[in-house]
This record gives C-alpha cells, structure tokens and sequence, in this order.
C-alpha cells in the first residue's frame, strides 16, 4: 500500500520503518527539516531500541520517502496516518493546534487530489475531535464530504515508547472509530495481519477508548504507589504486598468491578477504605487518589438521587435493597442511602427486595436498617405488582435476568424506569428508561 504518515515523531518514525519493513511504500511528512534529514540519511530521529537497525534497513529497501510538501504526499499516497504531537497546554486542555493547522493543509491539498484518500488520525484526541474539529475544517477546505470524497476515522496508537517496535508488532489490540466501511476495510488489510482482535466502533469511541487506557494505566501506577507508601509506613514489604495482590486474576486483575453501574457498598469496601484512610493520617502518609474513592461513589448516589427528581414524578418504586443482588445486607447499601435521600426530598416510597425480610434480619444488619430507615416496614411490599401499582417512577437496583423480564412484562407505557442494574435490551421496554450517567 502506498502510505504517508505526518509527524515523525516517537509514533510516526516507528511506524514508518515497521510499515516499510512490510513492503509497503511509505512517505513521511514533518515540519522538522532536521527529522527529514536524518530519516533521507538512514538514521533515526528518536532512541528507541532495534530502530538503528530497522531504519536503515528501510530507508535503504528504497520504499521511503520524505517531504514536507503536503500535496506531494497525498498525491502519491491513498492513506495517511496522522501521528503529529497533541500536548497539554497551560491550562490542562490538550492544544491541537499542530493537528487542526495541518488539517487545514491536507483539506486544501484535497482539492487537487483525484482518487478517494483515507486519513487515520493516530494522534491521542479529545473525544469528539475528529466530528466536530476536524471534519468541519477539511469539509471546507477540500469542498468535499467526509464519507464521499474522502474518509475520516481514528485509531488509537498503543504503542509505548523504550518497546515500541515489539509493541507496533503486538500491539494489546486495534481499535478502528469510523463511519463506514471503505476505510475499516483499507485498515483490516494495513494491520489486520497483528496477532491481536481488530475491533470497529464509533469515532468517539475509539478516541474515548485511547485516554481511558492511559488514564488506567496512570490509576494503575499510582495504587501500586499509594500501597506502597502505607506499607512503607507501616513497615511491610510492599513488593510482597502487590505481588500478591496481582496474583489473584479472579477478582483484582479481571473485568470484575469495572463494569459501569451503580454506586458500591456493602460492610467490607466503605469500612475498609476508611480504616486506610485512617492508617494514612495516623502515619502522615498522603494518599490522594485512595481518599478520592468514597466522595466519588457518594457524587453515584447524588446522581441517582438527582435524576430521580428530573423525572417530575414523586411517586417512586425501588426495586431492590441490599448492596447486592442475592443478599440480604443491608450494610451501608448504596440503596439504602437512596431511600433515605429520596424519603428526605419528600418522595413517596415503595420498596420490593425478595431477598429482604425485615423479620429475619439480625444483629448489625437489623440495627443499620433501624437506623437509617426507621419506618422501612411500612415501605417494604411483598410483591412487584404492589410496587408498580403505587409508583410511577421505577429505580431498578437488582440485577437478575428473571426479576427484568418480569418487570418488562409489568410496566406501564407511563413508567419511567432509571437502570442502576445495567438491563438489557433497554430499547425494546415499553416505557422510557434511562440509565444513571447513559
Ligand atoms: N510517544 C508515545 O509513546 C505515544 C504512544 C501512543 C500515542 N501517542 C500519541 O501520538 C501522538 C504523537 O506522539 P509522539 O510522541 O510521536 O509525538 P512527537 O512530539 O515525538 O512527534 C510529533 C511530530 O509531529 C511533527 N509535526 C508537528 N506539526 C506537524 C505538521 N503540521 N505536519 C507534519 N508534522 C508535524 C513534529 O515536528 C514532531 O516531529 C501524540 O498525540 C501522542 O499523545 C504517543
């Protein structure tokens, strides 16, 4: 394939020498006369390991080429990657000046280009860059459509630097955000040969999906950091500590708990975390992120609270109780502090959890109820059916497959249903309903 990349940086460098290593002609395309020089020289503008060799070897395999005329590349190219820096700007904002100016060319340079050109931004974006910047300037520059005279789309480098070539070749996975199936397919033939699942999505997706990972990589790093001053503190081997921790792949280096929902609860999470963060104060210890946890599970709650009231409706249903489904713990239930917030707005309440019995509860969990709910008899129904009759507003807690085709069969055309339980097939319920933040 006949390919351009703009920018030559860390990601366009290696990129370029990988691509022209596979037998694709390749031009790149800077602003830096100096990193066009020494890539026209065989040499490579960033230190990376195996580069020397593989850019040599590229450059003298005749299939690059290197310019900062923008026509020239796109005449004699059908797809560009676009890998030129976004860094932060002073105000934390990501500065997209280098990507928008060059947008700016490459539309101009459109309109004397013939043939139907694919750019793939590679650059990490803000998501809804791509739609909302970029495609309305080279619409207008180039006077052709996106989508028709040429094709937008965004797929996210994974790349890290010191292994990038080893990570170009095996990246984690591809992710390609585009609109229709022209470029999905030129990019299936580009990399679609990677040892790795090529997924398509949304243009915002794919742009969302590139910080998100950064930004776990970041939280990663930094728990693994926080452990270890505490345990410095307390005189434990945090390498033992984390070492451990990450051995257990059921519950801590898994998809468990992240997965989108409602707020956690329950007696173990919220107490644990305050008795760390009490360690923490006792020792002097700062644990920023660690203490940012429960004021952001508590805004889940006022979320929930809030668009409850949005829905203009006073009389409320809330299907469940427990912090979790299949229990009957009421201990620091997220749930329970929804009651208690929505009997505190006034609302009207009704309440079916199957797995509650205010009669067989005991000891702690009977005494947190007592005491955070006090005349929760009178709100607990038997039955869904009580539930609905007196509610027009639904908050479904539970997540149990039975429990959503019962409540779907149930509904009235006038309930509102907000989803704290991740429902599925949202859209075929014959009521609204609305997740908590989607
Ligand atoms: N460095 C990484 O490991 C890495 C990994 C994944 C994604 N990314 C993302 O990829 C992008 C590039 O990162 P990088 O580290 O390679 O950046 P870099 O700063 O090393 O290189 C950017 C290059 O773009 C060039 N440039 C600027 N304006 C240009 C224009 N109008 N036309 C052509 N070239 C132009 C610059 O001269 C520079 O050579 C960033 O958005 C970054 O967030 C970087």
């Amino acid at each position: 394939m006949n390919i351009s990349i703009f920018g030559l940086g860390y990601v366009g460098a290696v990129s370029l020498a990988c691509l022209a290593r596979d037998g694709h002609r390749v031009v790149g395309v800077d602003i830096d006369r100096a990193k066009l020089a020494l890539i026209a020289a065989g040499k490579t503008p960033v230190v990376e390991e195996g580069m020397v060799e593989l850019m040599a070897a590229a450059v003298a395999s005749g299939r690059t080429s290197v310019t900062d005329d923008v026509r020239k590349a796109l005449h004699e190219t059908e797809i560009s990657l676009i890998c030129v820096g976004t860094p932060s700007s002073a105000n934390g904002s990501q500065d997209q000046s280098a990507v928008l100016r060059l947008a700016e060319e490459m539309g101009r340079a459109l309109r004397q280009v013939k043939h139907t050109h694919v750019f793939v931004f590679r650059s990490t974006l803000a998501p809804g860059t791509v739609e909302e910047a970029i495609r309305p300037i080279m619409e207008r520059a180039s006077g052709r459509r996106d989508g028709e005279g040429f094709h937008l789309c965004f797929q996210p480098e994974f790349l890290r630097e010191g292994s990038s070539i080893r990570d170009y070749d095996k990246p984690p996975f591809t992710v390609v955000g585009a609109n229709h199936a022209y470029p999905v397919e030129r990019l299936r033939s580009l990399f679609g040969h990677l040892p790795c699942a090529f997924h398509q999505t949304s243009v915002r997706t794919a742009e969302m999906v590139k910080l998100f990972c950064n930004n776990f990589h970041a939280l990663k790093i930094t728990f693994a950091n926080e452990t270890a001053r505490l345990c410095d503190a307390l005189g434990v081997d945090p390498f033992a500590v984390m070492d451990l921790l990450c051995q257990d792949t059921q519950l801590n280096i898994s998809k468990v708990y992240l997965k989108p929902g409602y707020a956690f609860g329950g007696s173990c999470l919220p107490k644990d975390l305050r008795a760390t963060m009490y360690l923490a104060r006792q020792h002097d210890v700062d644990l920023p992120m660690l203490s940012g946890v429960l004021p952001s599970n508590r805004i889940h709650v006022e979320q929930a609270v809030e668009k409850v009231l949005a829905s203009n409706k006073r009389r409320v249903g809330l299907i469940g109780l427990s912090f979790k489904t299949g229990t009957d713990d009421l201990r620091e239930s997220p749930l329970v502090a929804l009651a208690e917030h929505l009997i505190g707005k006034g609302m009207s309440l009704t309440v079916y959890d199957p797995e509650v019995h205010l009669s067989r509860l005991l000891g702690a969990n009977k005494r947190f109820i007592e005491q955070h709910v006090p005349h929760i008899g009178n709100l607990i129904r038997d039955d869904l059916d009580g539930v609905l009759a007196e509610s027009d507003v639904l908050v479904v807690g539970m997540a149990d497959a039975k429990l959503f085709d019962k409540l779907r069969a149930l509904v009235r055309e006038d309930h509102v249903v907000i989803d704290l339980a991740n429902i599925p097939d949202r859209a075929q319920w014959r009521c609204s309903v609305e997740g908590l933040c989607w």
